[in-house]
């Protein structure tokens, strides 16, 4: 429960509201971390909010967040400057099972800030490239200037990722495609059975892209979605982050499909 002082070693815009910084452990700790994890970082007395790492796995010096300023908290992280410390405490939960997809297509399907929990499956998986199938990311956002990650996309793709975009709304300037997320799954020819999906975006998203895969033939104990609620102890403490029967904080956030598909889409939960 004891933050640990972080320092701010480098920020970058990649949206009108959306930062990533790059942060280092003050004590020297390295950071250990799955693809999927999160931690519950604060800066100054704004309030602590849980924040998946989009780092890569394989370098736990660097902690690296990529932030959308919604509210309080996360507007106090996104205006850190380099120097800064931010309290940090983490890694908690879950991750992507990416080891075991091996010898599967993967499908990782990304609404929005979505992008950002799934960055270090991706490069995971890159990592070992050979020993998947296809590689298909399908990302969505509401326009151009919303998409993460710009130059990475066209790196992605150059390492054998077929990367498919689409914004929702877009000026005559946008050549892509416009339509929502769902729309790519015909685009990408997924072969079902052959394939396992990973999926983060809003609840909406994730139902909906999940429920396009089914139709394909992916086995809904492949696709696993990561689920977001308000968290205030981040390790099972307290209740807050309650969803059915789990704590997200402790059994999530990432969830097979089949654990949460008796839940998602009931408002109250
Ligand atoms: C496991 C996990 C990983 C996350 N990873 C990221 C990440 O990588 N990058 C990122 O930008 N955000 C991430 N979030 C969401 C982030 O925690 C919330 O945006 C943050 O808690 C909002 O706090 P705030 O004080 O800035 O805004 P508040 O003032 O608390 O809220 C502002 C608005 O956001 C809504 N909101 C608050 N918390 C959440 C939430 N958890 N989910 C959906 N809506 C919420 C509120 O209802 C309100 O409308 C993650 C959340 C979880 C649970
Ligand atoms: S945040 Fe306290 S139990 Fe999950």
């Amino acid at each position: 429960m004891v933050p640990e002082p972080f320092e701010v070693l480098r920020r970058r815009q990649d949206t009108r509201d959306t930062w990533t910084l790059w942060l280092k452990s003050c004590d020297g700790r390295a950071v250990s971390f799955q693809p999927g994890q999160f931690m519950m970082i604060s800066a100054g007395c704004a309030g602590e909010v849980p924040i998946s790492i989009s780092g890569d796995p394989d370098e736990p010096e660097l902690l690296v967040h990529t932030v959308r300023a919604v509210g309080l908290a996360t507007e106090a992280l996104c205006s850190a400057k380099p120097g800064r410390i931010l309290a940090g405490r983490g890694p908690f939960g879950g991750s992507w099972p990416v080891a075991e997809l091996e010898g599967m297509d993967v499908v990782l399907a990304a609404g929005g800030i979505g992008l950002a929990p799934l960055r270090p499956a991706i490069v995971a998986l890159l990592a070992r490239r050979e020993h998947y199938g296809r590689l298909v990311l399908l990302y969505g956002g509401r326009a151009p200037d919303q998409l993460l990650y710009g130059e990475e996309l066209e790196a992605w793709a150059a390492r054998r990722m077929e990367v498919h975009i689409t914004v929702d709304s877009a000026g005559p300037e946008w050549l892509g495609h416009v339509g929502v997320v769902t729309r790519l799954i015909a685009r990408a020819k997924v072969d079902g059975p052959a394939t396992a999906a990973l999926t983060c975006g809003p609840e909406v998203m994730m139902r909906f892209t999940v429920a396009g895969l089914r139709d394909t033939g992916v086995d809904p104990d492949q696709i696993y979605v990561s689920m977001e609620r308000n968290m205030q102890c981040g390790i099972g403490h307290c209740g807050h982050c309650q969803f059915g029967p789990s704590l997200v904080c402790r059994d999530g956030p990432v969830y097979r499909w089949s654990e949460v598909e008796p839940w998602i889409g009931i408002r109250e939960l």
